[in-house]
């Protein structure tokens, strides 16, 4: 038989997007200089993306008309401020639409200021080693801040234990993005700016957090400390700094098992045993992450409210993303259940969108065709929205199809 378990009143329940991923034609950015740049080692560029900079009120519209409630989207910095100091109107105009239009719709705006990309001024005078990095970005905080009058649930910052490695990770579909290791300096950087851009949101009224990466990092049996040594800096300390926040974003995909290796260090992640099941971008069928990483951020965050703002899976199968996502928020429910305050929950992602060097990985509820943008609502969005419109968690596997593909030893 098949149980359902209600979720809390208000919750919010809707999909995830980024500018750079979604916009098209993101030019005033570093990341689309790296993109092009002659032997880059990014295996396609961003190009047209998803076109979304003109089509947002389709994406909009069909999130809406499945049910969701709420969209997380974000605000591109390099178009707001396009040099130094120079605020453009128009941008700031075209994202004050996005919001209406949301509003429109119904739909609850959860806009991020920052999710990875850099204007082309920011990376030439110095990024986050600037002494003048924290300023700038309260700066860029207050200029956004004159279009978010209605808006409540504002992110500083998406996963800055990820953006601060970004520029060195090497992209690799076999085994996912592999990212070098973190610099307590940048780390600090970034935390002293969402400290400033906090201070700057509460005084016009928002609740306003970040969001972290959590990478559920589990030890083999008798690796406890060196486990603890490698998240400090890659997650903790972030989640720390999310203490007296408004709120916490949880963003959960996977799992990461630490253990000897055979480097100077002596111990890192450990490959995943060859009869697990790898997603699109090479990670573990791990639906179970979202429980762990809930429960990990409260234990260092403290009880404060939480929004699963990122999860999902990059599969070709839609079946197996409605799998995975029943896996996830049954670990949501159980969660809820054991007293965690999380207040909604944003799936990764809206669309097929440009994932950080590839259109490889589809993580999208919506397919997009590549050569007309046209957009295809995938059976996961309608199965979504219908959870949302009855408030509900699947249990038991409710609404997880059969699926020819899956292997054993896996979820
Ligand atoms: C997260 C990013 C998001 C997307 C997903 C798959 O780390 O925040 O932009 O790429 O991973």
């Amino acid at each position: 038989m098949t149980s359902v378990t209600s979720a809390p009143e208000g919750f919010l329940w809707g999909a995830a997007t980024a500018g750079h991923q979604i916009e098209g034609n993101n030019v005033n950015t570093g990341h689309w200089v790296n993109e092009y740049s002659p032997g880059t080692q990014i295996p396609e560029p961003s190009g047209d993306a998803c076109d979304s900079y003109h089509r947002y009120p389709e994406d909009i519209a069909l999130l809406a008309g499945a049910g969701l409630t709420a969209y997380r989207f974000s605000l591109e910095w390099a178009r707001i401020e396009p040099e130094e100091g120079v605020v453009s109107r128009a941008q700031l105009a075209h994202y004050r639409r996005m919001i209406d239009t949301c509003r429109s719709h119904g739909v609850e705006p959860i806009v991020t200021l920052h999710h990875f990309t850099f204007p082309r001024w920011w990376d030439r005078d110095g990024g986050w080693y600037s002494p003048r990095a924290t300023a700038r970005f309260e700066r860029y905080t207050e200029i956004a801040s004159t279009i978010l009058d209605d808006v409540d649930w504002v992110i500083t910052m998406n996963e800055p234990n990820m953006m601060i490695n970004q520029s060195e990770a090497r992209i690799d579909t076999e085994n996912g993005v592999n990212f070098p290791g973190p610099s307590p300096h940048v780390a600090r950087a970034t935390a002293a700016a969402h400290r400033a851009s906090m201070e700057v949101l509460r005084r016009h009224g928002k609740n306003a957090g970040w969001t972290v990466a959590n990478q559920v990092f589990q030890a083999v049996p008798g690796w406890e400390d060196q486990r603890d040594e490698w998240q400090y800096w890659r997650e903790d300390f972030f989640l720390e700094q999310a203490r007296d926040d408004d709120f916490i974003g949880v963003q959960s995909y996977l799992r990461t098992i630490i253990g000897p290796t055979d480097d100077d260090l002596g111990y890192g992640p450990q490959p995943w045993p060859d009869t697990a099941e790898r997603t699109l971008t090479g990670w573990e069928y791990y639906p179970e992450a979202l429980g762990h990483a809930l429960r990990h951020t409260r234990r260092v965050s403290g009880d404060i409210p939480m929004i699963v703002t990122e999860n999902g899976i990059a599969t070709a199968d839609d079946p197996r993303r409605i799998h995975y996502t029943t896996g996830a928020l049954k670990a949501l429910a159980d969660a809820i259940a054991d007293g965690i305050d999380v207040r909604g929950y944003l799936h990764w992602s809206l669309l097929d969108n440009y994932e950080w060097g590839s259109y490889r990985p589809t993580f999208g509820l919506i397919a997009v065709d590549r050569e007309t943008f046209a957009r295809s609502p995938k059976p996961s969005l309608g199965w979504l929205g219908d959870l949302a419109r009855r408030n509900v968690f699947p249990a038991d596997g409710e609404h997880a199809p059969e699926f020819a593909g899956a292997r054993a030893g896996t979820a």
